[in-house]
Formats: C-alpha cells, sequence, structure tokens
C-alpha cells in the first residue's frame, strides 16, 4: 500500500473543528476514517465529500471515545479492511462550565475519558497501524490548559493532562512519528461557545479564530513537527504575559469572568 493511500483518523469529525480538518484535509486529498458518535452524521458526511471529492477514499465508522470495546470495534474495522494509518487529529473533547461541587459522577466520567483517556487509546492504536511513512498525531489540547481555571476546572486539567501525555509520548517517538499539541483559545463553532466569547469582551472578540484558520495553522505545526502550539497572536500573548502574573491574581481574575455563566454543553 503506497503513502498515499494511508489513512488519517479524525476524531470529533461532525463537530465544528473537526468539521474544518475534514475539509481541509479533504481539499489536499488525503485518504479519510472518521469517527463521532452518530451513524447517521458520518454517513451524511461521507455522502457530502463524495459529491465533492468523487476520488477521495472516505471512511466512517462510529465510536464513543468513552468505551474501550467500541474502540477495540473501531480498530478492528480498520484491520478488516487492511487500513494503515499516516495521522490521527484527535479533535474530540467535551466541556462543562461550572463550580466543581455541582458536577455529576456521569459528567466526571464522559469529560475525563473523551479528552484524555480517548486520546491516549487511540495513539496507540493509529501508531500500531502507521504506513510506511512517518506517522503524525495531532491533539486539539486548549488554551484554558495553560492555568488552572476555577469553574471551568475539570476541562483545564483534562486538557493540560492531554498535554502532558503528547509531550512526553513525542520522546518516545522521537524519529518514528512528528507529535503535536495544539493550543487554541476561543473558536465561534457551537452557539454557547459564541456567546462565551462574546461575553469575553475585548479580549474573548481578538482572540477567537475561525475553525477553518485553526485547523490550518494546527496542520502547519504538526507538518513542522512542532511540540506544542499556541495558535493566534493574541492567545500566544496571553499564554506568555500570564506567568508575570501571581498565580493567586490570576486565579481571583479567572474565576470572577468564568463563575458568570453556568452550562453543561453536551
Ligand atoms: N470551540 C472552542 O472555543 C475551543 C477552544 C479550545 C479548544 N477546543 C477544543 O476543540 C475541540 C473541538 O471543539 P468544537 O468547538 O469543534 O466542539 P464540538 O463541535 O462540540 O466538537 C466536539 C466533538 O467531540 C465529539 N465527541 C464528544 N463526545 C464524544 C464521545 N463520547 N465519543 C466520540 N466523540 C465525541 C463530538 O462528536 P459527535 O457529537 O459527532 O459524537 C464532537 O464532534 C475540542 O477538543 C475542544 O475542547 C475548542
Amino acid at each position: 500500500m503506497g503513502a498515499r493511500m494511508e489513512y488519517t483518523l479524525v476524531t470529533g469529525a461532525c463537530g465544528g473543528l473537526g468539521g474544518a480538518f475534514v475539509n481541509l484535509l479533504a481539499e489536499r486529498g488525503e485518504p479519510l476514517f472518521l469517527t463521532g458518535r452518530s451513524k447517521e452524521r458520518l454517513a451524511a458526511l461521507a455522502e457530502h465529500l463524495k459529491e465533492r471529492f468523487p476520488a477521495l477514499p472516505v471512511e466512517v465508522c462510529p465510536c464513543d471515545l468513552t468505551d474501550s470495546i467500541s474502540r477495540q470495534a473501531l480498530f478492528e474495522f480498520a484491520d478488516g479492511r487492511g487500513i494503515k494509518f499516516r495521522r490521527l487529529v484527535y479533535v474530540a473533547g467535551v466541556d462543562t462550565q461550572k463550580a466543581a461541587e455541582k458536577y455529576t459522577e456521569a459528567k466526571i466520567v464522559l469529560q475525563a475519558r473523551v479528552n484524555l483517556e480517548g486520546a491516549v487509546s487511540l495513539a496507540r492504536g493509529v501508531f500500531g497501524r502507521r504506513g510506511e511513512g512517518r506517522c503524525e498525531l495531532l491533539a486539539v489540547g486548549s488554551m484554558s490548559a495553560s492555568c488552572p481555571m476555577p469553574y471551568f476546572a475539570l476541562y483545564s486539567a483534562t486538557k493540560k493532562a492531554l498535554e502532558q501525555f503528547w509531550v512526553a509520548l513525542r520522546t518516545e517517538l522521537k524519529g518514528r512519528a512528528k507529535v503535536t499539541v495544539v493550543l487554541p483559545g476561543g473558536i465561534p463553532t457551537r452557539e454557547d461557545i459564541k456567546e462565551n466569547i462574546r461575553s469575553h469582551g475585548w479580549f474573548g472578540r481578538v482572540s477567537a479564530l475561525p475553525p477553518e484558520v485553526v485547523a490550518k495553522k494546527s496542520m502547519r505545526a504538526l507538518s513542522r513537527n512542532r511540540r506544542r502550539a499556541v495558535i493566534g497572536f493574541w492567545n500566544k500573548l496571553l499564554y506568555g504575559a500570564q506567568r508575570l502574573v501571581p498565580l493567586s491574581l490570576r486565579m481571583r481574575v479567572i474565576a470572577k469572568i468564568w463563575s458568570r455563566t453556568e452550562k453543561d454543553a453536551f
């Protein structure tokens, strides 16, 4: 099987940012292996891609990333078709924004599994089925991992754990895979996120980037084999500058901003 028939596995393919990665990769003629929870939405996406890019190899397989049996079934499906992977683009992620004392057990488990466990498991599955070319592993982290975040605490912590894992993995796979974690700030994908961005005033507006831009910058960081890439000028500035501010002050400011809204976005 030639390098061109090595697939890119995209998780969260039916979501806002995932969809932007799918379009970008399809335009580049990269064979796609797409996953998400909904069989119907994946089938509709595959149909849409077939119309726009008739020659593009596209496979879809539903998977609940919180479930190890479902993840195993995904790779059995790939093995059954003799699929080799060139790349993983791990976009799936879930967030809940509220005081930790208001979490439910179900949402604790969901966030921990989708944001971390699924990524670790899929990185292993894809690397183990890599093709002949150099494998590439991209994880979508978040600017919220750059600092502990009261009222967004578990999301921020899982994204930090994802980042730490990815950076460590990079050393383990040196010379055998490009391994990059990207840290985007606000991306106006879902309505609740657009509202968040608006409520964060001037900085929220200037630092937010469209999903297409985030996908393009992320793929560039991966092709350059960057360890960790903060996406966008204003986010880079915040990432660097916040270290100059004492943690206690940062915690007070973040708590004030993030306690204003409370939501379960899933
Ligand atoms: N939007 C932002 O401001 C922002 C900022 C920084 C980082 N990020 C990160 O960017 C990524 C994409 O976010 P988005 O804004 O595009 O949100 P989104 O549209 O809600 O996408 C999230 C994706 O995660 C998938 N997912 C959720 N639970 C899953 C599960 N149990 N199994 C499999 N897939 C699951 C969903 O797939 P299905 O619903 O199809 O199953 C969905 O496509 C996330 O990792 C997020 O943390 C977003």
